[in-house]
């Protein structure tokens, strides 16, 4: 989908003005607005029902922007934006002096990340050329475009649905082409200590160690719960408003089966085929069976199915491999913030 001139002048302007933008990434779609400016930027966390405390990514048009957000910025940095900017991976940085507190919720790092998506990039490049913003510099705050703890938005719709009034302008690339959000990796720890994968995504730990010869330290779980240097990692995020749970492949008939005699409605979403009895459930969706097509529909089929008046959504849990371990993460985290309980009994 090639971008509208006049749709971007009018975001640019509407950047400019200080006020939110949302726009497609190649992962999710992002609530954006100058990140020079702190009263734009509190718009942000109004529309998103955000806690302050929650730092938001910067996008940029290209890694060259890196040296005006970041400090001391260290060779794997430039290595990794080489290699997979524009692209899904957030680098977490040393903040430079041009950073607002509101942007970094008072951290002393940034994020930053170059999108893929040529509706994003031409949106940044289009912000550059006319100048930026506050003090000319050029990049874009912009957390994913849906209500705190809840799912992101793969589609212009899902964005207007839940934000549509508190946002001006929602420039619409289509459905995403990856549907989960960025792998989020920390290079603050400093020499001599591997960097911190914070969030898994498209961009996986090997392909990291492949690019600066060491693999990243995965913060397990139960060190990243409650911490609010990055909201994606609370154990509860992304989450519908109908409960929802995680069950094996093996239980999966039996527990459906046992919902529908006591009367309750419940919505399936998998990635095999049941027996036709099983899946005469009140709601069902099957998703692709490899990591890369289910990641690109979950978001969308699980808002599907979150109005679908069930009372439960039950899911399939998905393999415990590494190429699955961004879906798995999201699914677990959803699972919990829906009330339903990520229980595989
Ligand atoms: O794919 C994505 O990353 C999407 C698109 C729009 O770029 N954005 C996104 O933003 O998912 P958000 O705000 O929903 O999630 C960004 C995560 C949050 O969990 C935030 O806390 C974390 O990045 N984050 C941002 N700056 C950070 C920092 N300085 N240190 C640690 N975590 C940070
Ligand atoms: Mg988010």
């Amino acid at each position: 989908m090639l971008p509208d001139q006049a749709d971007l002048d009018r975001a640019v302007a509407l950047l400019q003005a200080g006020e939110l933008v949302a726009f497609p990434t190649e992962t999710v779609y992002g609530l954006g607005a100058d990140a020079a400016n702190p009263a734009a930027v509190s718009k942000i966390f109004a529309a998103k029902g955000r806690p302050p405390d929650h730092p938001l990514i910067v996008h940029l048009a290209c890694d060259g922007g890196l040296e005006q957000w970041a400090r001391d910025v260290p060779n794997n940095a430039w290595e990794l934006a080489e290699a997979f900017w524009p692209g899904p991976l957030t680098l977490i940085l040393k903040r430079s002096d041009a950073v607002p507190d509101a942007v970094t919720g008072g951290q002393d790092s940034v994020g930053l990340r170059v999108p893929a998506h040529p509706l994003a990039l031409a949106l940044l490049r289009a912000y550059a050329l006319a100048g930026g913003g506050v003090a000319g510099l050029c990049g874009v705050a912009a957390p994913s475009a849906n209500r705190f703890g809840r799912i992101s938005p793969t589609e212009a719709g899902h964005v207007r649905d839940e934000l549509g009034a508190a946002v001006p302008l929602i420039l619409d690339g289509g459905r995403c082409e990856v549907g989960i959000e960025s792998t989020i990796l920390d290079l603050t720890p400093g020499a001599g200590r591997p960097p911190r994968l914070l969030r898994p995504g498209r961009v996986t730990p090997e392909q990291i160690g492949s690019v600066i010869g060491v693999l990243p330290e995965i913060v397990p779980r139960r060190m990243n719960d409650g911490a609010p240097r990055a909201s994606g990692s609370l154990a509860a995020h992304y989450a519908p408003a109908t409960p929802m749970r995680l069950v094996t492949t093996a239980r999966l008939p039996e527990v459906v089966a046992s919902l529908r005699q006591t009367g309750r409605r419940c919505a399936v979403l998998c990635h095999v085929r049941f027996s036709d009895d099983v899946e005469a459930a009140h709601a069902w969706r099957r998703l692709p069976a490899e990591a890369r097509g289910y990641g690109r529909s979950l978001y969308a089929a699980l808002r599907e199915l979150d109005q679908t008046a069930a009372d439960l959504i039950v899911v399939q849990e998905t393999p415990d491999t590494p190429a699955w371990a961004a879906v798995t993460d999201r699914l677990r985290r959803a699972a919990t913030g829906s009330g339903g309980g990520s229980s595989t009994a």
